[in-house]
């Protein structure tokens, strides 16, 4: 799947729950893995491949592969933790973003299954920034309007393909 990179509209768009979980939710949920695997990303919203349903997945170094469908945070740390965020939308951008240090997940997996998943370090980091994308939030609009700017500014003229 093609990744969408930042300046396309459907990157702010809201997305709309995935009403079924069936053979083809899944096997979209599969080619957004491979596709973040083939580019060596650890999250993909489905926004990012052009697709306004609530979906992501997610595997960090050491862990499992994981799907997320119509996902919300039902909890969260009161705790926050800054950590360095990038983004396969936004290629050779990164920068330190604040969120909750941990934060707890309901959602349900491919087999249709409801669960609900304690996560914290980086894979709270990656769930948060993943969920931000279903609603048309990236990584930079944590950011001052000052280092926003001043990093798109890099983008457009070091990164933009
Ligand atoms: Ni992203």
């Amino acid at each position: 799947m093609e990744i969408v990179i930042y300046g396309n509209e459907v990157l702010r768009g809201e997305a709309a729950p995935v009403r079924v979980i069936d053979e083809a939710a899944v096997n979209l949920a599969h080619d957004m893995l491979e596709t973040m695997i083939a580019g060596k990303g650890i999250g993909l919203a489905a926004p990012q491949v052009g697709i306004l349903k609530r979906l992501f997945v997610v595997q960090i170094p050491d862990d499992i592969p994981r799907v997320f469908f119509n996902p919300r945070i039902v909890e969260q740390s009161e705790e926050t933790v800054k950590y360095e965020e990038g983004c396969m939308s936004l290629p050779g951008i990164y920068a330190d973003v604040v969120r909750p240090a941990a934060v707890r997940v309901h959602a349900w997996n491919e087999k249709g299954k409801a669960f609900t998943f304690d996560a914290e370090d980086l894979l709270a980091r990656v769930i948060q920034h993943e969920l931000d994308h279903l609603r048309g939030v990236m990584f930079i609009d944590h950011l001052s309007e000052l280092k926003r700017k001043r990093i798109l500014k890099v983008w457009e003229e070091k990164f933009r393909a």
